[in-house]
């Protein structure tokens, strides 16, 4: 492929000008514009939507939505909608959803919901004098955003806190205002920087006006809501007498798999390296709920690993008791969602996945992810303990492998049949292949 241009404006070019402007990159430009064009909505309003999700579009880029269904969550079942590329995740979340079905389900709770957001600022003045005024400073702050908070403290949320963080020991005169928010069922992220933007000017104004500070310089560095928030945090657990895992691996006892799970879990507490890939599976089930209801995974994934990391070492977000003979496995972690504004209401599958889940609440819907998380984490330590996942994952990825080969329908039959008692491999599926075309 050539060397790419510099490119000016291409913001500014139409779409179809962005289309060509990439595909003369390409062996038939006039075909790849096609290609790219194939992948778009006939219908004109909903590609448009679509094109202003984001900037600079040529094309919509599909990923699998999936279901898995008999999730009962506090006794209510549930079709769980899962967008996720990768096989198996869907399968392990309904086997297990499946297997706690009858073992009383899973059991969440909503431990609290609060977010952050933080004005980070640089003042040399004393402190005293700030912390002298604080009160009347957060006073302002509280009323000088009234108009912004107006709708939100309609719906039960708002500004909850806001306090003044000393951080000079980190960097020579930075200070925090941190303030502490309940944005109800909207994930709020444009709601928390709108009054932190404006926390920031009333700050200024107020040190400005104030006759007992001298410092009169402030230096606002930024004005963010943070996406860690450890205070919006959602448990999500399943038990059961050990002797229900008396069937779950024909060479092992209920004993033996509950002593070998437990190791597992108590290595991915210890061990960074493992903590990661244990907590990967458990995200492989949250960002599939997350993104199939228009949230923003990647605020979810940040948030849950600085979780991970709270006590200074990374670590798995599950933890495991085994006691008078009942197992209980819980997974803990902060999820800040929205299911009001944002995608959630334009993206056309994200309104569908929330009317499928009953139109829940912020709270439920945390309480849903949750339990994908574990419910994905629960399948793959109880494929790893046993029979391991390759075989399992493999056969998943069997149809992957063969349009890979570009196998036709019947290939696709005669394939499946084969490797039902065959080891599936890249390497075994083109000898197959090779033998079947010959
Ligand atoms: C693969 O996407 C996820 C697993 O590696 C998770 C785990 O090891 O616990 C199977």
């Amino acid at each position: 492929m050539q060397e790419k241009k510099i490119i000016k404006g291409f913001s500014k070019l139409s779409k179809q000008d962005k289309i060509k402007e990439v595909a003369q990159y390409f062996k038939n430009p006039k075909e790849t514009s096609e290609f790219l064009s194939s992948f778009g909505f006939p219908d004109e309003y909903q590609q448009d939507l679509f094109d202003e999700f984001s900037e600079n579009t040529i094309s919509n880029f599909h990923f699998p939505f999936g279901i898995a269904p008999n999730v009962l969550i506090n006794g209510k079942n549930y079709l769980i909608p899962m967008v996720i590329e990768e096989s198996s995740v869907v399968a392990a979340a309904s086997n297990s959803a499946k297997f706690w079905s009858t073992r009383g389900g899973f059991h969440t709770r909503i431990i609290s919901t609060t977010k952050i957001g933080q004005v980070h600022f640089l003042w040399k003045g004393k402190k005293e004098q700030l912390v002298d005024s604080f009160s009347e400073l957060k006073k302002e702050l509280i009323e000088g955003t009234n108009l912004i908070t107006k709708n939100m403290r309609e719906r039960g949320g708002g500004i909850l806190d806001i306090e003044l963080v000393d951080m000079r020991k980190e960097i020579p005169d930075y200070y925090q205002l941190k303030a502490s928010f309940n944005t109800h069922d909207a994930m709020g992220a444009n709601f928390i920087n709108s009054c932190l933007e404006e926390f920031a000017l009333i700050l200024k104004d107020f040190i400005l006006r104030k006759d007992t500070i001298e410092e009169k310089e402030v230096n606002v560095i930024m004005s963010i809501l943070s996406n860690y928030t450890p205070e919006c945090l959602v448990e999500a657990w399943v038990e059961c007498p050990v002797e229900e895992f008396a069937a779950i691996d024909p060479d092992m006892t209920a004993e033996e798999f509950v002593w070998k799970f437990e190791k597992a879990v108590q290595i991915a507490r210890v061990d960074p390296h493992r903590a990661t890939t244990h907590n990967k599976g458990i995200f492989n089930g949250i960002d599939a709920v997350v993104l199939a209801t228009g949230n923003d995974f990647r605020a979810v994934e940040a948030c849950g690993h600085t979780f991970a990391a709270r006590d200074g070492q990374y670590r798995s977000l599950t933890s495991i008791k085994i006691e008078n003979g009942i197992f209980r496995y819980t997974l803990l972690l902060p999820i800040a969602l929205g299911t009001v504004g944002g995608l959630t209401s334009l993206h056309p599958l994200a309104k569908f996945t929330l009317e499928l889940l009953g139109d829940p609440s912020a709270e439920d819907l945390m309480q849903i992810s949750a339990v994908s998380g574990l419910a994905n984490n629960f399948g793959a330590l109880r494929s790893l303990t046993t029979k391991g996942i390759q075989k399992g994952h493999m056969k998943m990825h069997l149809l992957n492998i063969l349009n890979t080969f570009a196998a036709t329908e019947q290939e696709k039959d005669t394939a499946i049949e084969h490797f039902k008692t065959e080891k599936v491999s890249f390497n075994a599926v083109e000898a197959f292949l090779k033998t079947v075309r010959k």
